[in-house]
């Protein structure tokens, strides 16, 4: 496991996610009753933008870094900046967990799982007196079939978020996304994808649409055509059972982020659907 987040966080790539995560978060907190968020992948939590780590690659000087002021522009990014500016941010920037945990109300429920012994230590100390967030040093992918259908809670959002250090990764996220629908049929998915070059994206979305999975939106941004693979040149996210309306919140939320992640005007959205309801 070489993979750390601390070295990514605040990028473009968690802008784009945190930003439809967020979405998706206000449409369950809407009704009263409670729900429940796993996050399979959950990182630390949080991220000193000023650390060693962050300072290495300075990638959250292409994202979070060039968002100093929040700006006019659509309720989804304004909520958004507001959002992670009272969690530290520019200074701090908030992993999954801790923005989904800023959120949740006393009826409202957080699994993560983080197989890194040490981020997960960390992650157990910073929500060590929240007693809604459970974390567990575990792999996020078995952790589908322990933690699903969420116990009492019938509505909710599975995160998952995987660092894509091995070569089976589209693979086991397709699988992941179909196992979590089978499992948790009122539940919506939202799983995160690279894109380096285009063909392992179309792969997964042919297995995605070979799998039987129903109501299947994918939102993608690139910072540019994905004509060299050794790049990250953009990043997707796939919804399972997208609420009502997100389409076009997220059309607008990816519109706003675009001229300000990919300021070249070489890059694109793209939100489509693979599969319909
Ligand atoms: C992309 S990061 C997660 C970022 C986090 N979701 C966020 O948005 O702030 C992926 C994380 O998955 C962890 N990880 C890698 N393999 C895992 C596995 N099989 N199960 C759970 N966590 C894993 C890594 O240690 C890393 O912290």
């Amino acid at each position: 496991m070489n993979y750390r987040h601390a070295y990514h966080a605040g990028n473009f790539a968690d802008m784009m996610k945190h930003g439809l995560m967020l979405v998706i978060l206000r449409h369950l907190l809407r009704k009263p009753a409670g729900f429940c968020v796993l996050d399979t992948h959950s990182g630390c939590g949080a991220y000193d933008l000023d650390s060693i780590e962050a300072q290495k690659t300075g990638e959250w000087r292409e994202g979070i870094g060039r968002f100093d002021a929040i700006p006019e522009g659509p309720d989804e990014l304004v909520d958004y900046l507001k959002t992670i500016t009272a969690l530290g941010a520019p200074t701090r920037y908030p992993g999954s967990p801790s923005l989904i945990a800023s959120l949740l109300r006393e009826q409202d429920r957080l699994i993560c799982c983080e197989l890194h012994p040490e981020d997960a230590a960390t992650l157990k100390q910073l929500f060590r007196l929240q007693g809604q967030v459970a974390v567990h040093e575990r792999d996020g992918y078995t952790a589908l079939k322990a933690f699903l259908p969420p116990r009492d809670l019938k509505r909710g959002l599975v995160l998952i978020d995987p660092p894509f250090e091995k070569g089976d990764e589209f693979a086991r996220l397709a699988e992941a996304i179909q196992t979590s629908r089978k499992l948790f049929p009122m539940g919506i998915v939202a799983a995160w994808y690279p894109i380096k070059h285009r063909a392992p994206v179309r792969q997964f979305h042919d297995a995605l649409r070979d799998s039987g999975v129903r109501d299947l939106l994918d939102c993608s941004l690139l910072l540019r055509s994905p004509t060299d693979p050794t790049r990250l040149n953009g990043c997707g996210l796939l919804v399972a059972s997208p609420p009502y309306r997100f389409e076009t919140q997220a059309q607008s939320l990816l519109e706003a982020l675009l001229p300000v992640l990919a300021p070249d005007g070489e890059g694109s959205i793209d939100i489509r659907r693979i599969v319909e309801e």
